[in-house]
């Protein structure tokens, strides 16, 4: 079985363009690409570029996108979330003229939109989970409307799947999806994304709503909440340091599992290459296969376009 040419033969895992769903963070604020400092290689766009951006994607061959917006107004209760001319819908409609067949997904959360930077409503320095839930349902009634496929909330708010999936059916939206951030833990890895989509908070941290990174049997319960609300995909982040709960998500419940390789784990690999010590599509290329063979159905990666353009 040495022989390199059986190699293929024997491949347990393998990686797909199909695998693959690439971030866009859309800036209603700027007119031309803007390179975000600690993600080298990865830009804000602007609305008028949107379209654009994603051809050069699809020609690649990726063929999904998750979307973030940098509305161009904030305040406490996240109204331009929801706005049906909000930065996120707008992108959604410009997508969709051109590129009928893209899969467009949304990451439904409150964050970008509130003064705050927290995921919820929050009241004397409380976020409200209940309070929140209304919002979100808003929000992913909106995205649909403009054009969604997908709805990924992201904000780990109890009952959040639930509010959704309810919203979006009694709105004629039965066959939008939800892909939930069923098990997001709160991790230093999202440093460089709160510096792309401008969603630092400004007090406390995110600890009451995210997980626990000692944990693991909680990510289990977490999962199998979301899919009683009726999520349709769940998804674990980040994904590197947490293989282990891929893999037990997978085995567990063997439904659609999404790994988020978070901006943190892209700007280490940027680094490193910029430095000369590793091989930047190497490095990644090792990382997304582990992710697959951890159990991941589908990746959502900085790295997409680089890599599809070498698959
Ligand atoms: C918003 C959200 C975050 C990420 C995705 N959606 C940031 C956070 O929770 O602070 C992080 C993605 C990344 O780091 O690439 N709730």
């Amino acid at each position: 079985m040495r022989k390199t040419k059986l190699r293929p033969l024997l491949k347990e895992s393998a990686l797909s363009k199909d695998d693959l769903i690439m971030p866009v963070f859309v800036d209603e604020n700027i007119s031309s690409k803007q390179e975000i400092p600690s993600m080298p290689g990865y830009f804000r766009i602007p609305l008028s570029q949107i379209s654009d951006e994603i051809g050069k994607a699809m020609e690649a061959g990726i063929r999904a996108f998750i979307f973030f917006g940098i509305p161009s107004s904030k305040d406490e209760i996240a109204t331009s979330a929801f706005d049906d001319d909000g930065v996120i819908q707008k992108a959604l409609r410009n997508a969709r003229k051109e590129h009928g067949d893209a899969v467009l997904i949304t990451d439904v959360c409150l964050c970008e939109y509130t003064t705050h930077g927290h995921c919820g409503i929050v009241r004397d320095g409380e976020i409200l989970n209940d309070a929140t839930l209304p919002v979100l349902g808003k929000i992913a009634v909106s995205h649909a409307k403009a054009g969604a496929d997908i709805v990924a909330p992201s904000g780990m708010m109890d009952g959040m799947v639930k509010a959704i999936r309810n919203a979006l059916d009694e709105n004629g939206f039965e066959n939008i999806a939800i892909m939930s951030y069923s098990a997001k833990y709160a991790s230093a890895f999202y440093g460089p994304f709160r510096e792309a989509a401008d969603s630092g908070f400004k007090f406390g941290d995110r600890k009451g709503y995210q997980m626990d990174i000692h944990n693991s049997d909680e990510a289990l319960r977490e999962v199998e909440l979301d899919l009683k609300e009726g999520a349709d995909i769940v998804m674990v982040k980040p994904a590197l340091s947490y293989l282990d709960i891929i893999r037990r998500v997978k085995e567990r419940f063997n439904v659609p599992v999404a790994a988020y390789n978070v901006s943190g784990e892209y700007s280490m690999v940027k680094a490193a290459a910029r430095m000369g010590w590793l091989d930047e599509i190497d490095i990644a290329y090792e990382i997304l296969v582990s992710i697959k063979r951890a159990g991941a159905d589908l990746i959502i990666t900085y790295h997409a376009k680089d890599i599809a353009e070498v698959l």
